[in-house]
């Protein structure tokens, strides 16, 4: 079992980092007390229509289970209120959610989940906000974890399966039609979720012979650039075409490379369309985007793609047929416009199967 990063010390008291004179709301991101004092949450939730009372001073915290326990009582440090609302979805949802000036979901893992087969036993809190599983432990044995683990890779690790199917044996320069099975077993949402538009999760391919060669492997597509209700349609296969603006306004920034990653891959992701000034095109400004595309992991919804594979004449002995499912949170690209840190390659899962040649 993995265990998340290590938080820095002291790093909790966000308001405390900054000079006062720099200090905003935003600055302090959500912080502990941010959440802790939320009392309404809209209906539905979406859009951060919350009611949060966090100020400076020592707020009375509102929390679900442990603390109605104590309920009259002054805890020594601060005051505390019952809240059911902790214990709800929904107060993630009012983050979760949220919807572009064009009406489109831009965010949309709270209503994943409603629409899941997690809904409405295991909630968002009962995977999120447990150490190493649900309901484990108990209070003052670490039954909640304030660490919203999510994108990294403790979590991300073995969250879809893979599986290969492929023929035992092909002719030496025959070909070797074979397909792969992908299912997000773990997620309780669409995989990936979050800043949808940026994350990546990939299918790369290779073949390996025995006399240590290896050659890629692209799915089997036929190129659609019409309808993106159709699997095989560009936006989810990788590309390097530079087509992607970080902001579809020219004066601010020019298009950066799609994917940045090996090209001809199976990718699940979203695409953004903003028809803001130039006319259509991928956008990372969720702000702009008035069509939205994905063809993410629903939970349990097995995919199967289709590969086929001509045997290079001088392969050796046998071949192993090599899957990876990757994620990255955002394309080398977008990071290397912002400066930012370029995201690492996280290996969700990887599986392998043998072809004898004849
Ligand atoms: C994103 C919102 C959010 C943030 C940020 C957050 N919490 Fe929580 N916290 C919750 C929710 C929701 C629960 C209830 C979990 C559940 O129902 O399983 C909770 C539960 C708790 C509990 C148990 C309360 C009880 O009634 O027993 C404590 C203590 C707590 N949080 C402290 C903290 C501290 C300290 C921090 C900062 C390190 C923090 N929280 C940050 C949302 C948050
Ligand atoms: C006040 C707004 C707010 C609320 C309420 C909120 N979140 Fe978040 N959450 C955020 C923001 C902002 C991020 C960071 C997004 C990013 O990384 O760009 C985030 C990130 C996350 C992540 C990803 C962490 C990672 O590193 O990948 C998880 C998981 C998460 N939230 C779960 C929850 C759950 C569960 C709840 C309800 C208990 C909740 N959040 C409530 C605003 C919120
Ligand atoms: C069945 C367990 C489960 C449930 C229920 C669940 N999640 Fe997750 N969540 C995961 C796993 C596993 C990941 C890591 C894989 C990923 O990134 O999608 C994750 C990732 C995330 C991320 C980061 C996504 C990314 O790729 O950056 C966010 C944000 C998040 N969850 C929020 C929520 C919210 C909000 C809810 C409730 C509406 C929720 N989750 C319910 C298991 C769950």
């Amino acid at each position: 079992m993995h265990s998340a990063p290590p938080r820095p010390a002291f790093t909790e008291n966000a308001w405390a980092m900054l000079p006062a004179a720099i200090k905003q709301q935003a600055d302090r991101g959500v912080f502990c007390d941010f959440c802790h004092t939320i009392s309404i949450v809209g209906s539905p939730p979406v859009q951060f229509n919350y009611t949060s009372a966090a100020t400076e001073a020592l707020d009375p915290k509102r929390g679900p289970v442990m603390m109605t326990r104590s309920r009259g009582h002054r805890h020594r440090a601060h005051g505390i209120i019952a809240s059911p609302l902790h214990d709800d979805p929904k107060i993630c949802g009012t983050c979760h959610d949220e919807i572009s000036p064009f009406g489109k979901k831009v965010k949309g893992t709270y209503t994943e989940w409603l629409d899941s087969p997690y809904y409405p036993a295991t909630r968002c809190q009962d995977c999120h906000q447990r150490h190493g599983g649900m309901m484990t432990g108990g209070y003052g044995r670490g039954m909640y974890s304030m660490n919203f683990k999510g994108g990294f890779s403790p979590w991300v690790e073995g969250s879809a399966s893979l599986i290969i199917d492929a023929p035992a044996s092909a002719l030496p320069d025959g070909t070797v039609d074979f397909t792969i099975r992908v299912t997000n077993e773990r997620v309780g949402h669409q995989f990936p979720s979050g800043s949808e538009e940026e994350r990546q999760l990939w299918i790369q391919v290779t073949a390996h012979d025995e006399a240590g060669r290896s050659w890629r492997i692209p799915v089997t597509t036929r190129p659609n650039e019409t309808d993106p209700s159709d699997p095989n349609h560009v936006y989810w296969v990788t590309t390097n075409a530079v087509v992607a603006w970080p902001s579809p306004n020219p004066q601010v920034a020019a298009p950066v490379a799609r994917d940045a990653l090996p090209e001809g891959d199976r990718l699940y992701h979203s695409v953004f369309i903003s028809p803001a000034y130039t006319g259509s095109k991928i956008t990372y400004a969720q702000y702009y985007a008035n069509q939205v595309y994905s063809n993410r992991l629903k939970p349990w919804e097995p995919r199967v793609e289709n590969y086929s594979w001509t045997v290079p004449q001088d392969a050796v002995g046998s071949v192993a047929i090599r899957a990876t499912l990757n994620y990255r949170r955002m394309p080398d690209s977008m990071a290397d416009y912002l400066g930012i840190m370029r995201r690492p390659v996280v290996r969700v899962n990887a599986t392998e199967a043998v072809v004898n040649l004849r």
